[in-house]
């Protein structure tokens, strides 16, 4: 069964508290907390004290990912605020190999996010540090959009590349996830689907969840 991380992005952040208890009283395993900085991405979301605020209340794993440039200054704060998986973009990490290797030092799981038009292949000399990829099947920087149907045909390759070396790397699904597209994803070889609007803007928000969850792919 995939495991499913709502992203708080599409919450009601009047009411944070009430969402949060909502995802903990939910089958998901993860929460999903998107960082932007309004340079790597043209948005600006929320931040450390946002952050760790949430992880006080949130019982479920806390997946940060991080849109930002310069992620090595942060890495320690978003682990002091409670980020139990940290994810950084390859597109903004001349030395990656170093950010991932200080992550796992502070003693979270090492992620590391790829935009739509990265290949897969760029990561094949990165794939066996890393616990997750956090494959982006939108362009980052909001919620809403429509998934990318090429991402499919990446998911594949990326379960080629981590299978082939027997690795458990995560392949996580970032972007325009749905009830409809969720058994393709799926199939392709995703373990993760991070979900935002079509979570929390459902009438039943636990019972869309748990759909999920229980998606029929064989
Ligand atoms: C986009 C974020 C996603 C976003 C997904 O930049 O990384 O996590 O919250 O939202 P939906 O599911 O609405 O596409
Ligand atoms: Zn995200």
């Amino acid at each position: 069964m995939p495991i499913v991380a709502p992203s708080l992005l599409a919450a009601n952040f009047l009411q944070l508290d009430k969402e949060c208890q909502m995802v903990n009283e939910s089958e998901a395993q993860w929460l999903h907390l998107d960082v932007m900085d309004g340079r790597f991405v043209p948005n600006i979301s929320f931040g450390l004290p946002v952050i760790s605020q949430v992880t006080k209340a949130n019982k479920k794993i806390s997946d940060v990912h991080l849109m930002i440039l310069e992620p090595e200054k942060y890495a320690e704060a978003f682990r002091d605020a409670g980020a139990d998986n940290l994810h950084v973009h390859i597109e903004a990490c001349p030395n990656l190999h170093r950010n991932i290797e200080q992550i796992k030092m502070l003693g979270m799981k090492a992620g590391v996010a790829i935009n739509p038009h990265t290949p897969v292949a760029d990561l094949k000399d990165i794939i066996q540090d890393i616990d997750i990829v956090n494959l982006m099947s939108v362009n980052p920087g909001f919620g809403g959009q429509k998934f990318i149907a090429h991402t499919i045909k990446k998911i594949q390759e990326l379960r080629k590349m981590i299978d082939g070396q027997n690795l458990t790397v995560k392949i996580v699904i970032d972007g325009g996830v749905t009830v409809d597209n969720a058994a393709s994803i799926l199939r392709a070889g995703a373990d993760v689907l991070v979900v935002g609007s079509t979570v929390f803007s459902s009438p039943d928000p636990k019972e869309t969840i748990r759909k999920l969850i229980n998606t029929k792919y064989a």
